[in-house]
């Protein structure tokens, strides 16, 4: 009859939306800041790859590079409010969540080379830094490599007395804000998608970064000179929205986490190369001038910024810049 029929096809409707709600893949939104071409986009990329494949479709990851979701500020603001599920901010923003510590990966000259900034991140104190986010409903689950910092500016810079007076724009973190003002700038803090424009318009004046970075966002197309000084360091948590996290079957969690740690082998193995292959492009544009200080100039330039080392711990947790200053030597 007409009726079993219909009862029939409501049933099938009912089944056939329970099958499609049932399959329908867990969703990750994992939106960052930088260019595709950089350690951080890269590593986002695989995650993706390796988080679909091993879970056979029962995850879809969208990346989204380059500031096209979200901004610095927001990205933290969409995460905590889950708009999106997955981010990987530089250390320095993390301050703005709540945990002023992350700011000791601010310190200049902290860290001799990538093994010692890997040293502290795979240890006791990386656990437990990633650990206090947790109260704040933000679940931390790696680190991720970049590489070491030089400045750009628009006009010559052969020593730390050549900043004083420019208008220098860091990331929102209290230690960068203040390493600048030792060196005599005027500082502004923004988001990495304003950079570009606010030094082609001569709103500021110079900046720090990597060379991937400054390679990626064409930073050095409106600077006139490049010091390799590789004072500071950039590097990232990934972070997950906590509800979101703890809200997945644990069999997914594991399998996301695999697919994370080889993302994170392949972010550490590749930011150095790809900052020396960014260094060697910027040179070779022409764009900018790019000088590598000699050992007397470098000394200036450290003696200018250490003494951040002890001011910091007006805002950091002193225990922590000294365990942090022992294990990165
Ligand atoms: C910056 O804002 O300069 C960096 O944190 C960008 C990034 O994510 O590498």
């Amino acid at each position: 009859s007409r009726r079993t029929v219909l009862r029939a096809a409501g049933l099938a409707a009912a089944l056939g939306a329970g099958r499609a709600f049932a399959q329908r893949p867990v969703l990750i939104q994992f939106s960052h800041v930088v260019a595709e071409d950089t350690a951080k986009g890269q590593a986002a990329l695989r995650f993706k790859e390796l988080a679909q494949a091993r879970s056979g479709g029962r995850v879809r990851v969208e990346v989204h590079p380059d500031s096209t979701l979200y901004k610095d500020r927001e990205e933290l603001e969409a995460l905590r409010l889950g708009a999106v599920q997955m981010l990987a901010p530089s250390l320095s923003k993390l301050s703005a969540l709540g945990v002023p510590e992350f700011e000791a990966f601010d310190l200049p000259y902290l860290f001799r080379d990538h093994a010692a900034f890997r040293a502290v991140t795979s240890g006791r104190i990386g656990a437990g830094l990633l650990r206090r986010l947790e109260p704040l409903g933000v679940e931390g689950l790696a680190y991720w490599d970049n590489g070491f910092k030089v400045f750009t500016a628009n006009r010559a810079l052969r020593s730390p007395d050549d900043v004083r007076g420019l208008k220098v724009r860091v990331q929102a973190s209290r230690t960068l804000v203040e390493q600048m003002r030792l060196l005599g700038a005027e500082v502004s803090v923004s988001p990495l998608a304003d950079v570009h424009e606010a030094l082609r318009s001569g709103r500021l004046d110079g900046q720090e970064n990597v060379p991937s970075n400054i390679d990626t966002q064409r930073l050095h197309e409106a600077q006139s000179h490049l010091a390799v000084t590789r004072h500071g360091y950039l590097a990232y948590a990934v972070i997950v929205n906590q509800a979101f996290w703890r809200g997945l079957d644990a069999s997914l969690r594991a399998l996301l986490l695999s697919a994370l740690q080889d993302a994170t082998a392949h972010a550490n193995r590749i930011a150095e190369q790809l900052n020396a292959q960014a260094l060697a492009r910027i040179a070779a544009s022409g764009r900018v001038q790019v000088v590598e200080p000699g050992p007397a100039e470098q000394a200036r330039w450290r003696r200018a910024m250490l003494p951040l080392h002890a001011k910091a711990q007006a805002w950091i947790d002193p225990a922590l810049i000294d365990a942090m200053q022992r294990a990165g030597a």
